[in-house]
C-alpha cells in the first residue's frame, strides 16, 4: 500500500503540487493523467524520494520516504522522465551496473540481468551503447532498469513517450504482463492508454486531484456539452478530461 497523504510542493512562490492525498494498494494499476505541466513527474518525483515535498508525507508500505528511504527505495522501480543517463555504457554493463547497485552478485546478478534483457525485448541490443539506441530502445532500457529486481511498486513517468504504435502496444502489455499483484501508477497524457491498462485514473490539474475513479466511471461523467462527434469511449474519456482539466470548466 502507497499512502500519499497532503503533499505540497512549492517551487519559490508556485505551487507545482498542492496538497494531494490518496492511496494506492496492491494490485491497482493507476493511471496519472493531467495536461502538461499539472504536477505528474513532481509528485513521481515525491513518491519515489527524488524529490522532497515543501509539507506532506509519503509512505510505502508502512515505510516513510524520507525517514527510511533504504527500506521504501528497496520496494520501487522509478522509469523517470526522459532517458537513462549513461550514453557510454552497453546496455548490458548499465543493467549489471544497476543490478549491482540493487545489491545482487554472482549467478544471481546474471540471472537478473539477462532475464530483464529478454524480458524487454532488448537481446538484440545488450551489446550496444545507449547512445546509439533508437529512442524506443532507450525507453526500453529504462523500463529494464526500473523491473530488474522485481519492485513490488512501478512508478513509470510516461514509458510510452516518443514511441512508435507498435512499440506503444509492447509496452503496454508489458505493463500489463507486470501490474498482477504490483502497485502501478503509469502517468501519461494519452487517454487511450488509460482505458488500455490501468484499473483506476486520477486526473490533477495545476496540482490538485480533479477526478478519481475506473476509466469506465470517468468516461460515464463527460458532461454533454464536452461530447465529441466521436462517442466511443476514448472520446467519452477525452471529453472528460477536458471538462475538469481546461481552464474555467466546472
Ligand atoms: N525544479 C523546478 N523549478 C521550478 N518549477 C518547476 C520545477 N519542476 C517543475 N516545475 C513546474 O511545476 C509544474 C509541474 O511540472 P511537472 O510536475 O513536470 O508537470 P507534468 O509532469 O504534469 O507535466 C510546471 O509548471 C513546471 O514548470
Ligand atoms: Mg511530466
Amino acid at each position: 500500500m502507497i499512502e500519499i497523504s497532503h503533499i505540497t510542493r512549492k517551487f519559490e512562490h508556485f505551487t507545482a503540487v498542492d496538497d494531494l492525498s490518496f492511496t494506492v494498494a496492491e494490485g491497482e494499476v493507476l493511471g496519472f493523467l493531467g495536461p502538461n505541466g499539472a504536477g505528474k513527474s513532481t509528485t513521481m518525483k515525491i513518491i519515489t524520494g527524488f524529490l522532497a515535498p515543501t509539507s506532506g508525507r509519503v509512505t510505502i508500505d508502512g515505510h516513510d520516504i524520507a525517514h527510511d528511504p533504504i527500506a521504501a527505495k528497496s520496494l520501487i522501480g522509478y522509469l523517470p522522465e526522459g532517458a537513462p543517463s549513461y550514453p557510454d555504457m552497453t546496455v548490458r554493463d548499465f543493467l549489471e551496473f544497476i543490478a549491482e547497485i540493487r545489491g545482487f552478485s554472482g549467478n544471481e546478478k546474471q540471472h537478473r540481468v539477462n532475464k530483464v534483457i529478454s524480458d524487454v525485448g532488448l537481446d538484440d541490443v545488450s551489446l550496444q551503447t545507449i547512445e546509439t539506441l533508437s529512442k524506443g530502445f532507450k525507453r526500453r532500457v529504462g523500463l529494464a532498469q526500473a523491473i530488474l529486481h522485481d519492485p513490488k511498486v512501478l512508478i513509470l513517468d510516461e514509458p510510452t513517450d516518443g514511441l512508435d504504435p507498435n512499440q506503444k502496444h509492447q509496452v503496454r502489455q508489458l505493463i500489463r504482463n507486470l501490474a498482477k499483484d504490483k502497485i502501478v501508477i503509469v502517468s501519461t497524457h494519452i487517454l487511450e492508454e488509460v482505458s488500455a491498462v490501468c484499473s483506476r485514473a486520477i486526473i490533477i490539474a495545476r496540482g490538485k486531484i480533479v477526478a478519481d475513479g475506473t476509466p469506465a466511471e470517468l468516461e460515464a461523467r463527460a458532461p454533454a456539452d464536452f461530447q465529441t462527434e466521436q462517442q466511443i469511449a476514448p472520446g467519452r474519456l477525452e471529453a472528460f478530461f477536458r471538462s475538469v482539466t481546461e481552464q474555467g470548466a466546472v
